[in-house]
């Protein structure tokens, strides 16, 4: 039995990832694949627990480097827990942020740079990495606007708009930096339009019939 495929979405706030996570694996189940949904952080129990501690509280409650470590914490229970025995079963797994929101968020958001996220990547993931990485942009104002109206605000929803931009500048340097692993997808047009958008990109980048 082949293993399945990994597949993540990324993005600022209020760019659709969630609905776009679920629709892709309706997709994708459509054509008789094997496909779960996760999320990040969380994912799995423990990681469900280290998440509350992140996304709950006032903005200053961990330090940049805290945060980093809480959230490969989480990471590293997912994969074990998760990720890495589904794909092992065959199934793909369709993943609601990964590695590359803690280089956006942490890295270029907080400032902690890119070789401190490195160092932890190779040490709690290692060579392991997405098969394919969707990332949903749009403009800073009109994500957060979106992510507003959502509700439930959560801890980095309010950390200003330069914290935003930061973020949303860090992801674009990163599908400069991996083109053959990362695409961008305008998130600006309706949830049906973006949806055809990755289930176009999914099939010419890993040749299945969706
Ligand atoms: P979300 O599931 O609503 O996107 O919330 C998770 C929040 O956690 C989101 O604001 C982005 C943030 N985050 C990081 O800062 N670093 C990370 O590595 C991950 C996975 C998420």
């Amino acid at each position: 039995m082949s293993k399945g495929r990994f597949i993540t979405l990324e993005g600022g706030e209020g760019g659709g990832k969630s609905t776009q996570t679920f629709r892709l694996v309706e997709r994708l189940r459509r054509i008789g694949l094997k496909a779960e949904a996760t999320r990040e952080p969380g994912g799995a129990e423990g990681a469900e627990m280290i998440r509350k501690l992140l996304v709950e509280g006032e903005p200053g409650r961990w330090d940049p480097q805290t945060e980093l470590l809480l959230h490969f914490a989480a990471r590293r229970d997912h994969l074990r827990r998760t990720v890495w025995p589904t794909l092992e079963r065959g199934c793909w797994v369709i993943c609601d942020r990964f590695a590359d929101s803690t280089m956006a968020y942490q890295g270029y958001g907080h400032g902690l740079g890119r070789e401190a996220v490195e160092a932890l990547y190779r040490l709690t993931v290692g060579d392991f990495k997405p098969d394919l990485t969707l990332i949903l942009d749009l403009p800073v104002e009109e994500g957060l606007k979106r992510a507003a109206l959502r509700g439930g605000e959560n801890r980095y929803e309010r950390m200003g708009s330069d914290f935003h931009q930061r973020l949303r500048d860090g992801y674009l340097e990163i599908a400069r930096r991996e083109p053959g692993r990362c695409v961008l997808i305008d998130a600006g047009g309706t949830a049906d339009q973006v949806a055809d958008a990755i289930a176009a990109t999914v099939r010419d980048r890993l040749k299945v019939a969706i």
